[in-house]
């Protein structure tokens, strides 16, 4: 698979002997879709085998836009089992919620001098949610910076995300390289790593699937949720006989299940007159449904047994607070905030 970064193909990376270290995080502001899971989820779980993988659920971002206590609350836990239940495993990864180390809201005050005004007023991510009517409050202005924050206070070298992160992740690394011009060599400069296969889910109205977009196939959907929503993608009006257009959700989202060779079959069928909308959208849900399933058992475990999860926060608490404690000593120790 090509990717933007350096790196290349998944699964990678040794640096010399050290493994790198992979960190990504998710919000918990809604149920977790497809776009999420090859964007960035699925990625992370494969990460774990042969890297040093943070992985962690980010309740202080979610904060900019979700000020219900209950739904945050319950949308943290959720967030947290789906990811239990996809795979992620706690013994192999650093696995946490993002509040359970606090350290990341100080270096977020140390950074905010690093960071200019202007470029957190050309954040396409800030200016899209004041565009749909969000209140331009600090929290999403200076959002960007806590999301440095947590990048560096964990001497990430590698963040895979979606496309939509881009930009976050340049603001990082000008961030990190004007600290370590100021006081020296202390923050590792983080590669984005982007899968351009699946950098981009369209959702089920073709524009990129998103929990605010109301356009998403939930991972972890009931049947009828799930049929629900795949039906509801948009197609166009070609007829029967007509060849289809490539260019579209049914076909860029269906293309995410299949191999090599599926997919070319696939794109055989789109060429060849005869192609009904209404088959392959059946077709996905049978490929949705078989590829989700085996991971519904295990959620469903993890559903009953929370105490198991809060187990599993704690010691990712832990391990991660470990690494924070040892970045936030060396950056409060470089800018002076000693006496
Ligand atoms: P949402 O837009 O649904 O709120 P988030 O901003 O929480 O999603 O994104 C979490 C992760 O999933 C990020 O790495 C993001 O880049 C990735 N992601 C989100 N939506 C998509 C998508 N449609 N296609 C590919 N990756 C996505
Ligand atoms: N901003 C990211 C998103 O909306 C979530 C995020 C917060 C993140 N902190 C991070 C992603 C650190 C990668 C690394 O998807």
């Amino acid at each position: 698979m090509e990717t933007l970064s350096i790196y290349g193909a998944t699964g990678l990376v040794m640096n010399m002997n050290k493994k790198s270290r992979v960190l990504s995080g998710i919000q918990p502001s809604g149920k977790l879709h497809l776009g999420n899971y090859f964007g960035m989820m699925s990625r992370m779980i494969e990460y774990q085998e042969k890297n040093d993988l943070f992985c962690f659920i980010v309740n202080y971002h979610a904060l900019t836009t979700i000020q219900d206590k209950n739904e945050l609350k319950n949308n943290t836990i959720n967030a947290v089992i789906d990811f239990l239940a996809l795979g992620m495993d706690p013994n192999k990864s650093t696995f946490w919620v993002q509040s359970d180390v606090p350290q990341v809201t100080e270096l977020t005050w140390l950074l905010s001098s690093m960071a200019g005004v202007g470029q957190m007023e050309r954040s396409t991510s800030y200016k899209d949610k004041i565009d749909k009517g969000l209140s331009p409050h600090m929290g999403l202005f200076s959002y960007p910076i806590l999301m440095a924050a947590d990048i560096l206070l964990y001497g990430s070298d590698i963040v895979p995300v979606g496309k939509d992160q881009k930009q976050h992740l340049e603001i990082t690394r000008d961030i990190a390289t004007r600290f370590n011009n100021i006081y020296g060599e202390i923050l590792v400069i983080p590669e984005p790593d982007i899968n351009l296969e699946t950098m981009l889910v369209p959702g089920t109205d073709g524009q990129k699937m998103s929990k605010s977009y109301g356009n998403t196939i939930p991972i972890f959907a009931d049947e009828n949720e799930l049929k629900k929503s795949v039906m509801s993608i948009v197609t166009d009006s070609a007829g029967i006989n007509e060849p289809k257009d490539k260019d579209t959700p049914l076909y860029k989202i269906y293309s995410l299940f299949l191999n090599h060779k599926d997919k070319e079959l696939l794109s055989d069928r789109y060429d060849t007159p005869g192609l009904r909308y209404g088959d392959v959208k059946k077709e996905l849900l049978d490929k949705i449904y078989e590829h989700i399933n085996p991971y519904r058992k295990k959620r469903k475990y993890y559903m009953a047994n929370i105490d198991d999860v809060r187990q599993i926060l704690i010691k990712g608490k832990e391990k991660a607070s470990i690494v924070a404690n040892e970045y936030i000593e060396k950056i409060r120790k470089a800018m002076g905030i000693t006496y």
